[in-house]
């Protein structure tokens, strides 16, 4: 069935596209779960998906907080706290200030500070947020790119200790975290073991399928006047990540496709280098290795579990279940053509290599 939602504009002025095993997934896991991770490879749509969910979910009494890590890491050059309140009913907003207010000025007659009025004051105004909490029926969370947020540990901790807290405490009750992050995040630290048990659900968002990813490459190439890049070449590079139509069509707008590729492939090839080290394997074993659990003929541990690590860390592939893919199709491709035509992957990152016939294979 084909789903468009054209009352939503995305990041790409296009309509939304597709995602109903995902959203059916989401809202039957939101029945139980009150913290949601969607992860995912890079650029697949994990933050338009949460951002599109909780769109739809607005009401007079639903709100959602977006903190978006990525602004918030780059503060200094948005000027912004990274927090975006969508969606709150004024009369709600405008209640909770005057009560913060009030507080406010209570803690200033109490001026110099002594402790007591501090703590005081910190549990009125907690007293207040938890008053706006519970009138509203649904409050959504949305921690965009948390992987962005802190020093991993710390990060890990906080959201430990938050999905606990979601899990365990009445008055939060009607609070769900969504949460986007890397795939590779997610793999290399052990935030699944940390979570399990707190009402957590893990969501994988990859690839758009191919009915999908084709309307949306059509819709976003009719808006700009036609695309100069070519469907099955976007595939050949990204697989269906939708975030790559625009990066490839503007690499080749702008004449810097052939350099993308190449430094995407030294990228693959220091990654593979560092890889066979850690496993203490030879480079064309490694690559035929990876050639097989990439197709799916072999899992992921197969290729061995250093190399695996180094891999993911390099953002080159990702684990699902277990099974491997790669980050970029093109990858997977060059890997191949390297194994199946003896090609050095050497002469793939420097110098010999045929674009064309990389992405023809
Ligand atoms: N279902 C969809 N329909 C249409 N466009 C989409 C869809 N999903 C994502 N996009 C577009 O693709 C681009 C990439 O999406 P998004 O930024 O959400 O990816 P991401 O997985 O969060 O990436 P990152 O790993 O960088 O955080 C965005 O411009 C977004 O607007
Ligand atoms: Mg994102």
């Amino acid at each position: 069935m084909l789903l468009r939602d054209c009352s939503y504009v995305t990041g790409l002025s296009t309509c939304f596209y597709d995602r109903a095993g995902e959203l059916g997934e989401l809202e039957r896991g939101l029945r139980w779960a009150h913290t949601i991770i969607l992860y995912g490879p890079r650029s697949s749509g994990k933050s338009e998906f949460a951002r599109y969910y909780v769109s739809r979910r607005l009401g007079s009494d639903v709100v959602a907080v977006v903190f978006d890590a990525r602004r918030k890491r780059g503060t200094r050059f948005f000027e912004s706290l990274g927090v975006e309140v969508v969606h709150l009913d004024e009369s709600v907003a405008l209640r909770a200030l005057d009560a913060i207010l009030k507080i406010l000025e209570g803690l200033r007659a109490n001026m110099p500070l002594d402790l007591r009025a501090l703590t005081h004051g910190a549990r009125e105004l907690y007293k207040v947020l938890l008053s706006v909490v519970s009138s509203l029926s649904e409050v959504y969370v949305v921690v965009d790119e948390a992987h962005l947020l802190e020093e991993r540990g710390a990060f890990i901790r906080d959201l430990e200790a938050v999905a606990g807290a979601l899990a365990k405490y009445r008055e939060l009750s009607n609070i769900r975290l969504l949460v986007t992050s890397s795939e590779g995040f997610i793999s290399t630290t052990d935030v699944y073991s940390r979570l399990r048990g707190y009402s957590e659900k893990f969501i994988a968002v990859e690839e758009l399928d191919e009915e999908h990813f084709k309307m949306l490459y059509e819709e976003y190439c009719s808006k700009r006047g036609g695309c100069i890049t070519p469907l099955n070449i976007i595939e050949a590079i990204a697989g269906r990540l939708p975030g790559y139509i625009a990066e490839v069509e503007w690499r080749a707008r702008s004449g810097e496709l052939e350099s993308f590729i190449k430094v995407e492939l030294k990228k693959l090839l220091r990654a593979i280098v560092e890889a066979s080290l850690a496993e203490g394997v030879g480079l064309e074993q490694l690559a035929r290795k990876l050639v097989m659990a990439f197709e799916g003929s072999i899992r992921y541990y197969e290729v061995g579990l250093k190399a695996v690590e180094v891999l993911i860390e390099r953002n080159i592939a990702y684990e699902r279940g277990l099974t491997m893919k790669p980050q970029l199709a093109l990858y997977a491709r060059a890997l191949k053509l390297a194994v199946e035509k003896g090609v050095t992957l050497d002469n793939l990152a420097e110098r010999g290599f045929d674009v064309r016939e990389l992405l023809e294979l």
